[in-house]
């Protein structure tokens, strides 16, 4: 727990995570006793499988986005019944819960599992239980953004696309948003135009992974060419001033994630994350954990991290907040009920910490 007087206020703000991949959230002890549950072996000749401990200090010698996807890919390679998948979800609400999460809309990555000879509906089966328990359990709400694997080939990714049982849970409201991530640097987003045109087409809210590693180019082209309604990551927007101002005007929301960009070497320290620019720049943005499970730390410790390198305001902090809700994609109704709770926070602690 970091020891900033603002802990506990950043604690109880209403926060809203939108970049949170749910198989990023395997920690290596779920891991370990999933592929024990399952039968799984693991790689015998890489020495990081030895144990959660070893395997922990691995994902702290990260060196690029595909190193890490490296080790993202085997670990997913446990999850086997809907049930898994449940167990993985809550346990990622139950971090969420602690961190004070009031709304968290979430990534899964279909063809990960598709590709093993695990169905769509049971991945669906088991997150979307979780889902329901979240709400029940924690008050907290979310919603599902089935992600496209880049790296794979695209008649594959079109043809997950346009799979019956994806589609049913696009018209049925159990999919809402559809997203792109993965290796990023040589699968440029206009690749996917097919896709992301048929999302649009449904209706369906649009996102996608662009200037994490890859260049700026990435978002633009993101944004004309897929249409996306929001950008993940989107932190090497710094390299084209009038792509930011442009971004800032249209009120286009970057979901940034600090340790992620650390642990990736897409930076070498938090300070290094925009987060002041895009403040002075009005760009609105959230905050989030990405991986949790991999990056050292969920969403609080994100926020604790980017307080103890940028010395947020109680203001600064309450339109980041802010961003965050009214940027969701949930109902207007829902917002109100955030907002409604932000203001009472607000007013909590700002003669506490107000020097
Ligand atoms: N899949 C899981 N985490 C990711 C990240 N940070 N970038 C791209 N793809 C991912
Ligand atoms: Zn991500």
């Amino acid at each position: 727990m970091c020891k900033s007087a603002f802990h506990s206020f950043l604690q109880e703000l209403p926060k809203c995570e939108h970049h949170m991949h749910l198989e990023g959230s395997l920690s290596p002890e779920v891991l370990f006793t999933l592929a024990k549950r399952n039968n799984i072996t693991l790689p015998q000749d890489d020495p990081a499988f030895q144990s959660a401990e070893t395997l922990l200090a691995r994902y702290d010698q990260f060196t690029s986005l595909d190193d890490f996807l490296h080790y993202y890919y085997i670990g997913m390679s446990v999850l086997i019944s809907a049930s898994d998948f449940e167990d993985l979800a809550m346990d990622y609400f139950r971090h969420a819960a602690t961190d004070g999460i009031s709304h968290a809309e979430v990534f899964f990555d279909p063809q990960a599992h598709i590709e093993r000879g695990i169905s769509y509906n049971t991945v669906l089966t088991g997150f979307s239980a979780a889902r329901a328990r979240a709400e029940k359990e924690f008050g907290i709400t979310s919603e599902l953004i089935c992600c496209f694997l880049r790296h794979l080939p695209v008649p594959n990714c079109v043809s997950i696309f346009k799979d019956a049982d994806v589609q049913a849970s696009f018209k049925n409201g159990s999919v809402i948003a559809i997203g792109l991530d993965s290796s990023e640097k040589p699968f440029p987003p206009a690749l996917f135009e097919e896709i992301y045109a048929g999302a649009k087409e449904l209706g369906l809210r649009r996102t996608a992974h662009a200037g994490e590693e890859g260049p700026s180019t990435f978002i633009s082209d993101a944004l004309d060419i897929l249409k996306v309604e929001r950008i993940d990551h989107g932190i090497r927007l710094i390299e084209d001033e009038a792509l930011l101002q442009k971004i800032a005007k249209d009120g286009t929301m970057l979901s940034v994630c600090p340790l992620s960009n650390v642990l990736l070497r897409c930076v070498k320290e938090v300070k290094e994350v925009p987060i002041r620019k895009f403040l002075d720049a009005g760009v609105k943005f959230s905050i989030n954990s990405d991986d949790p499970a991999y990056f050292g730390g969920y969403l609080l410790d994100n926020y604790c991290a980017v307080h103890e390198a940028f010395n947020l305001s109680v203001a600064e902090w309450t339109s980041i907040c802010r961003a965050g809700i009214e940027g969701s994609w949930c109902s207007q109704a829902r917002k109100d009920e955030m907002l409604t709770r932000l203001d009472e926070v607000v007013r909590l602690w700002t003669p506490k910490l107000s020097v």
